[in-house]
């Protein structure tokens, strides 16, 4: 187990390369399973979530080769001979959930562990099951597994009841070999479904209306291997451009989608963070004096779930009152506990946390509770007077590539230890 020490006051410079998105690459690499084919990630984040999805595959007989040096993952699934292999896939990661869809799409059926809880909800998968059974699969829960299968399954139009992420992709997934035309409407319009959307094109798949809340896949018989270069990680680069703030620094951040980051470059500018921003990279300058704003988590294209705790370290230390309300999730406020006892004054009021911005963090000993808030603490430090310890690191490593060796770069005093 790791802990990060971190020696806050220092302003940062430079520049910092964003690396590929986990939350495009791990839905692309559980789609290579659709062909019995080779695939190529180019450009791949070499990330812990990544290194689990990609044991998952092999243990479902696909051959995984990883080149952590030129970030390059090949993956044959001709292998995969779809019989359940019997390990709690889904306890290593519950990501791994993401395999359902492909897996009784080339299958016809396929048996995998109830993906748990985590930190920040329950994190329910009925909607992913509902998209199934639309599509004619028999799903059936018992023993803390989850089974489906369908001798063919056929194309249907599925309203989501609410735009979740995850049951978007996998229900795509399923749709992309079934018999007919699918629709799915008030599907979610994060670029990373649109990233896997692109993926599954560039295998022969048929889906247009990508950007959209609406999908439409028309079926395949088959798909081939493709080669893929994912996306840039918006919510690294959002983590970077906070970092400016808190730090009162200016820096470039090379590898972003001007498009993709556009809720988060316009709540930083409302604060007053100046940012001159080109297609693929852009200067974040955070040395004015930043307003108070009130933030509201919402679905692409709103305000995104995953930067809310860092926008809380930020508006911390922002003169007067902000609010910010978390939408998405049930229980994502932990790291206000964390953030206080570095000296935040933080009132939680039901999905509302209300904040008092104070002059600048004191050093502490604190802990991520996850990958995002692991995240905000490392930020917030950054500012603080003193030293802070992180403990449970791990979350961080989940998501973040050389976290700390990217902060260095640009000046930061921060130190990975063992504990
Ligand atoms: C994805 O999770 C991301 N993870 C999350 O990123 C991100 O926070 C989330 O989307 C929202 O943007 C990956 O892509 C691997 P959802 P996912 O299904 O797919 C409810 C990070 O930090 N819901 O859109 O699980 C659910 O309870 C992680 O990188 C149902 O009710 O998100 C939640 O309240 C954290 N039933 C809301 O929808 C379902 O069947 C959003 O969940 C599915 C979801």
């Amino acid at each position: 187990m790791d802990k990060f020490i971190v020696k806050g006051g220092n302003t940062l410079s430079g520049e910092v390369e964003i690396s590929a998105a986990k939350n495009a690459v791990l839905p692309i690499i559980a789609a290579t399973i659709l062909c019995a084919d080779k695939c190529t990630i180019i450009n791949c984040p070499m990330l812990l979530d990544v290194y689990v999805i990609c044991d998952v595959l092999k243990i479902l007989g696909a051959k995984v080769i990883i080149d952590a040096k030129s970030s390059t993952v090949n993956i044959d699934t001709s292998g995969i001979n779809g019989i359940e292999s019997g390990s709690n896939l889904v306890r290593k990661m519950r990501g791994s959930f993401l395999i359902m869809g492909a897996m009784i799409s080339r299958f016809g059926r396929f048996k995998i562990s109830l993906p748990g809880g985590c930190n920040i909800g329950t994190r329910p998968i009925d909607l992913h099951l509902k998209g199934f059974k639309s599509l004619g699969a028999s799903v059936k829960i018992d023993h803390g597994y989850v089974e489906a299968s369908s001798k063919k399954l056929r194309g249907e139009r599925i309203y989501l009841d609410y735009p979740s992420v995850g049951a978007t992709e996998n229900i795509m997934m399923a749709s992309v070999m079934a018999e007919g035309e699918t629709i799915i409407e008030n599907a979610a319009e994060e670029p990373e479904i649109g990233d896997l959307a692109k993926f599954l094109n560039k295998m022969g798949a048929k889906v247009s209306g990508i950007g959209t809340d609406t999908l439409k896949i028309i079926g395949v018989k088959e798909l081939h291997g493709a080669n893929y270069r994912p996306i840039y990680d918006r919510i690294e680069a959002g983590t970077f451009m906070i970092a400016a703030g808190i730090t009162k620094s200016k820096f470039k951040i090379r590898g972003i989608d001007n498009e993709h980051i556009k809720p988060i470059v316009a709540k930083l500018t409302e604060m007053g963070i100046k940012i001159d921003l080109d297609k693929s990279q852009l200067i974040i300058d955070g040395t004015g004096t930043l307003k108070p704003i009130d933030i509201k988590t919402m679905p692409y294209p709103g305000f995104p779930t995953d930067m809310q705790a860092q926008m809380m370290s930020l508006l911390s230390v922002v003169k007067g009152t902000s609010v910010v309300t978390e939408t998405i999730f049930e229980n994502r406020f932990m790291h206000v506990t964390e953030l206080k006892r570095m000296g935040a004054n933080i009132k939680i009021d039901g999905r509302s946390a209300v904040i008092e911005g104070i002059n600048r963090f004191t050093g502490a000993e604190v802990k991520a509770t996850d990958l995002r808030a692991g995240a905000a603490l490392v930020i917030a430090a950054l500012g603080g007077e003193g030293e802070t310890e992180i403990r449970d690191i791990y979350h961080i490593d989940r998501g973040y590539v050389e976290f700390e060796k990217k902060l260095r770069t640009l000046g930061a005093d921060i130190r990975r230890m063992e504990v």
